[in-house]
């Protein structure tokens, strides 16, 4: 076989084989349904795969993925796929995942011109605007990016709780929380944020404990 992309259909194969090999009936038994607890929404960053790096199998996260983690309230494709997640799948746990070192963040910050994506990027390039105090005082440009890395995930946590999505689950007492986390490509350690958002009337403290605490600590990049 030399049809283009053969390693990777050859190597389906043999995952295919080798998943069945544990678990005779695993592929059936997905094909019928399935019934996430979690949504993931990650950069589209090709080291940051969601499954994978928390250890679970497929089935288990609903996944969203976009360039530098952004939960825009006027994306059509974030929105859909936390509507779809939290009325139909009932996802019990929201997590934006940033990560250490994200060339999204790192090109807002040396205000390099990349193409369209920096209108994407204006995004974070607003979020780096309203915590400047905050990231004018690291002198290295690695903790510059550390900081905004964390900053930005909190920030899109706090405009997922803001879709008319999560307030209408909360507001008929649906079970949901929503979460911060950080990833490090350095050693595959995540960071818990700790930005966890269970109501409506959560939020706001939740984001200010979560600043709070950024403050005290320094720049965690593992
Ligand atoms: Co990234």
């Amino acid at each position: 076989m030399n049809a283009p992309l053969h390693e990777l259909l050859e190597s389906n194969r043999r995952w295919s084989a080798e998943m069945r090999a544990q678990d005779p009936r695993f592929f059936e038994q997905l094909a019928k349904q399935q019934s996430p607890k979690y949504l993931w929404i990650g950069c589209s960053d090709s080291r940051v795969p969601a499954t994978q790096i928390v250890d679970l199998p497929p089935g288990e996260i609903f996944v969203q993925r976009n360039v530098a983690n952004v939960v825009s309230h006027s994306d059509l494709n974030c929105l859909s796929a936390i509507q779809f997640a939290v009325d139909i799948l009932k996802v019990e746990h929201i997590i934006v995942v940033g990560h250490y070192g994200c060339g999204g963040v790192q090109a807002v910050l040396d205000e390099r011109r990349l193409g369209l994506v920096d209108n994407w990027l204006r995004h974070v390039g607003d979020v780096a605007e309203k915590h400047n105090s905050m990231l004018a005082g690291l002198d290295l440009m690695p903790l510059r990016n550390a900081r905004l890395c964390e900053l930005n995930a909190i920030e899109q946590v706090t405009n997922v709780c803001r879709t008319t999505m999560v307030m209408d689950a909360w507001e008929r007492g649906q079970k949901l929380s929503v979460h911060a986390w950080c990833y490090s490509l350095d050693n595959g350690h995540m960071s818990d944020l700790n930005m966890h958002v269970d109501s409506r009337a959560e939020l706001q403290p939740a984001y200010e404990h979560a600043l709070q605490r950024l403050l005290r600590v320094p720049v965690a990049m593992s």
